[in-house]
């Protein structure tokens, strides 16, 4: 039924007409075409930027972004795990009231009800093993132990994490986290080390925690071999019977292909700082890792700086880097770890929270985009010098809506000219900014958008239609033995060979080529989301540098190879083509060899043969 409204969301309107939740008002000096209300409850369609043709097609347009800015489900394994954690604010400074008073915040505040559940108690907890071999409890920090405080933590409907290192020590008891400065001693002998089953045991079946994050410094100490000790750890973890526990490996680098088997997500860097070098970093390190996030097994990008503003940094680490970020560094960092598809862990205290900031982590269309039922993390599309283009399909896989991040890590304002077609799109294209909640246009072909220095955009463009994807990045393709633990050491198996890596290359696509592939069949590069609308033949060509004449091979879906071959390309790159025909749908296509080493990979282009 339509109704007569007084206009609500601008002060220049003079109609407004109510359909349901959706309203049209006329609003000259407003520059969106459409705006969601903050509560999420009401869409409001800008008459004065549409055409009174299209009010139909706008007003379902509406509803469709109303329902996609609907609370995500909570704690779904499948999707990056979402909540905080400890460690960015207090260090090893906790204490049973701070975590209780945390929880107490996030289930009253909102953050709950954005989909935060998870309450990470990190590094600090714990007073060694005592000699009966139980773990024993920091006598100050949790005199009572920690049933209650987990308990309390359930009883507000939230999940309770726990930490603990895959070796003796913990890294609080090796390097400062306390206010007070100094080593914590209680995190000496507090780490899993000879006490798999028994701390398993007691964290999951006595006490109830839901997660674990596991750290290293004390298997770095030990010079434990990461892949069998964290695989005997998730091997402990499932003989508890627990299969809802959710588990996090810090090893602080990329550990290898193996981790997916092992974890829900894993650290890939250093210890994230609340300051823009640190975002900046952590991001640069993860644009070429998309490949290896999957549903239920994510990059984990550390936990989130947000609330820490330049000026009013509240944390330990005030001295050791936390000097704090801007707002638009802000929205940068929360942007990117949510179209990353990294687990979001909020790091301030969010009892004191700045309202902007949680405005910010409790926007629904930003966090839909991490918890995008795909779980996919969003690959660098395009790149001009420090301004990256990213992009990740929404919803439904190969369709008409994609996630796209313009990201300018420079310290300059960049003009972006996005083109449809690099974003595998073609017709009219809806944009749909995420931070402001509001429709902001259309375009055909491309659009110019300026970004600030350090600031990014994010938007759902919805699009008339999907075309195939030309271009495949190597920097895009799943490297199977790709690990950046001893990274340029000899592979494992000793053959003396490298890893393939992905590696900035001048004069590649992009910036960046992959290096140091073959010599094993597993250190090879696959693409293994190759997707054609249409069956028939199909060109494919591979842009190569080898210093040599070099051999190698491709198979599509694991079938039959074919040979090529690269002949020497002295200072740049040359193509190697070969055709194959393809079945409507998705393909992998694997480029091999096992015994030599093969060319440098800079992108397959893929084209129908016509
Ligand atoms: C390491 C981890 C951090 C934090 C501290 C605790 O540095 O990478 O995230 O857990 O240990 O000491």
């Amino acid at each position: 039924m339509k109704k007569m409204m007084m206009a609500l969301a601008c002060s220049a309107v003079s109609v407004v007409v109510a359909d349901g939740p959706v309203q049209f008002v006329d609003c000259p000096k407003c520059d969106k075409r459409m705006r969601i209300s903050e509560n999420g409850r009401e869409a409001f369609v800008n008459l004065s930027r549409i055409d009174p043709e299209r009010k139909a097609e706008m007003a379902e347009r509406a509803k469709r972004l109303l329902a996609l800015g609907a609370p995500v489900s909570p704690a779904n394994p499948k999707t990056p795990l979402m909540g905080w954690s400890s460690w960015n604010t207090f260090g090893v400074d906790i204490s049973e009231e701070v975590i209780l008073g945390i929880a107490r915040a996030m289930a009253t505040n909102g953050l709950k009800d954005a989909g935060y559940v998870y309450v990470n108690i990190d590094d600090g907890f714990f007073w060694g093993h005592g000699p009966d071999g139980r773990l024993r409890f920091h006598p100050e920090r949790f005199p009572n132990g920690m049933k209650g405080t987990v308990d309390g933590i359930h009883a507000l409907g939230l999940k309770a994490g726990t930490y603990s290192d895959a070796g003796a020590d913990t890294c609080g008891s090796m390097w400062s986290g306390s206010g007070s400065g100094g080593k914590d001693t209680g995190g000496v002998g507090a780490g899993l080390y000879g006490h798999d089953a028994a701390d398993c045991a007691l964290h999951f079946n006595e006490l109830g925690f839901d997660f674990i994050k596991v750290d290293y410094c004390g298997g770095k100490k030990l010079k434990l071999d990461e892949r069998m000790r964290y695989t005997e750890i998730a091997d402990a973890i499932k003989a508890t019977g627990r299969s809802d526990v959710r588990f996090n490996i810090c090893r602080w680098a990329f550990p290898g292909t193996w981790v997916a088997d092992v974890a829900g997500s894993w650290r890939t860097t250093g210890d994230i700082r609340a300051n823009w070098k640190s975002v900046r970093r952590i991001i640069a390190e993860n644009l070429y890792l998309s490949a290896y996030a999957s549903p239920g097994h994510f990059n984990d990008l550390d936990m989130l700086e947000v609330g820490q503003i330049e000026g009013a940094v509240k944390s330990v680490f005030g001295k050791h880097g936390d000097t704090g970020l801007t707002l638009d560094e802000e929205t940068t960092h929360f942007g990117m770890w949510c179209i990353m598809s990294s687990p979001l862990l909020l790091g301030c205290d969010v009892r004191t929270m700045p309202p902007a900031t949680k405005k910010l982590v409790t926007n629904p269309y930003l966090v839909r985009m991490n918890q995008d039922p795909l779980g996919l993390q969003a690959y660098v599309a395009v790149r001009e010098g420090d301004a990256y283009v990213l992009v990740k399909d929404a919803d439904e896989r190969f369709g008409r809506s994609r996630y796209v991040a313009l990201y300018n890590a420079g310290d300059s304002e960049h003009e972006f000219t996005v083109t449809a077609k690099s974003l595998d799109l073609g017709g009219k294209i809806a944009a749909f900014d995420l931070v402001e909640r509001a429709d902001v246009g259309e375009f055909e072909g491309n659009v110019a958008v300026k970004v600030r220095p350090h600031a990014a955009k994010f938007y759902r463009f919805d699009a008339e239609r999907r075309i195939d994807r030309g271009a495949y990045e190597a920097e895009t393709a799943y490297l199977t033995d790709y690990s950046e633990i001893g990274e340029g050491s000899a592979a494992p198996e000793g053959s003396g060979r490298k890893r393939a890596r992905w590696t900035e290359t001048a004069g590649a696509s992009g910036g960046v080529a992959v290096t140091d592939l073959g010599g094993r069949a597993s250190n090879d590069i696959v693409w293994k989301d190759v997707h054609v609308s249409e069956g028939g033949p199909y060109r494919l060509v591979f842009r190569c540098a080898s210093p040599e004449r070099r051999f190698f091979s491709m198979q599509v879906d694991g079938g039959a190879a074919t040979p090529l071959v690269s002949e020497p390309s002295p200072g740049g790159f040359a193509d190697v083509s070969t055709e194959v025909v393809l079945s409507a749908g998705t393909h992998s296509v694997r480029l091999s060899n096992a015994d030599a080493s093969m060319p440098d990979v800079d992108v397959m282009y893929l084209a129908r043969k016509e």
